[in-house]
């Protein structure tokens, strides 16, 4: 899984890199179609229930499962890029926000930057032995400590091993303390939506993308990590294992993949 992991890393590093106003989305999924070819490496979104492309670009109040099309980017739009990889059967999905160009305000900065956050917030919340809930917790806490947001709550986070969504389903929201025990062994995908606005979305005709209601814009951030036999978590899809972002917080990673 970390080498599925690095595959979807140098993907959305090269998608990154040629973001800018007037790219077309479809661009940006001809250059994650070939970092998965030049690796040897299967998409898990291409035709994942019919789904057409294997990056999901979602613009704006677009929050997440927009499918790449024509449409150019323009400055200021807020672009979210989920992709996932498989190698040798296992598994690997994550996803982040930028801004186009500049970004519109220092609103919509501050929403990416505590959607990124909040991501980290909840990986370092996991440990051996403690709940799963507790992820959803601490990414629904420090999104509310940092301002007014909505979080989505029909989507969240999932299991990933040699299926892309597997259980348990893991939410952004919520008590601490519940659902199943953590464990050595499990790979949870960690995905906070926030928006500017309400939680409440809808699916539009194409049947993927899934937008708020209120049209406010949104943000999304994911890694797959994994809890290590020596109880330590690793970022599969970090170059680092999540190493500065998760010392940063106090959480010492495993060394058992270096
Ligand atoms: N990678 C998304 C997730 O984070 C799912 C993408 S749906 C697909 O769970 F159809 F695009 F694959
Ligand atoms: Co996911």
């Amino acid at each position: 899984m970390r080498q599925a992991g690095l595959v979807v890393y140098e993907g959305l590093e090269a998608v990154k890199k040629e973001i800018a106003p007037g790219v077309t989305t479809n661009h940006l999924n001809e250059v994650a179609i070939k970092v998965l070819k030049k690796n040897g490496a299967k998409s898990n979104f291409l035709n994942y229930h019919g789904y057409p492309a294997v990056i999901c670009a979602s613009v704006n109040d677009e929050i997440v499962h927009g499918i790449p099309n024509q449409r150019k980017l323009e400055e200021g739009d807020i672009l979210s890029i989920d992709f996932g990889a498989i190698i040798n059967g296992w598994h690997g999905d994550s996803a982040f926000t930028v801004a186009v160009g500049q970004v519109r305000s220092n609103e919509e900065a501050k929403l990416i930057q505590v959607c990124e956050d909040s991501m980290w917030h909840g990986i370092a919340a996991a440990t051996v032995g403690g709940r799963l809930t507790d992820i959803s917790h601490a990414i629904e806490s420090y999104i509310n400590s940092q301002g007014t947001y909505g979080i989505l709550r029909e989507y969240g986070g999932h299991g990933i091993g040699t299926a892309m969504h597997e259980d348990p389903h893991v939410l952004n929201f919520g008590a601490a303390g519940l659902g199943p025990e953590l464990q050595v062994g499990m790979v949870l995908a960690i995905e906070p939506m926030p928006t500017l606005g309400t939680h409440k979305t809808k699916t539009l005709d194409d049947d993927w993308t899934v937008v708020s209601i209120d049209g406010s814009r949104g943000a999304h951030f994911e890694h797959s990590f994994a809890l290590l036999p020596d109880g330590k978590p690793f970022v599969l899809t970090s170059p680092d294992g999540g190493q500065e972002k998760l010392s940063s917080l106090g959480v010492a990673i495993s060394d058992l993949l270096n």
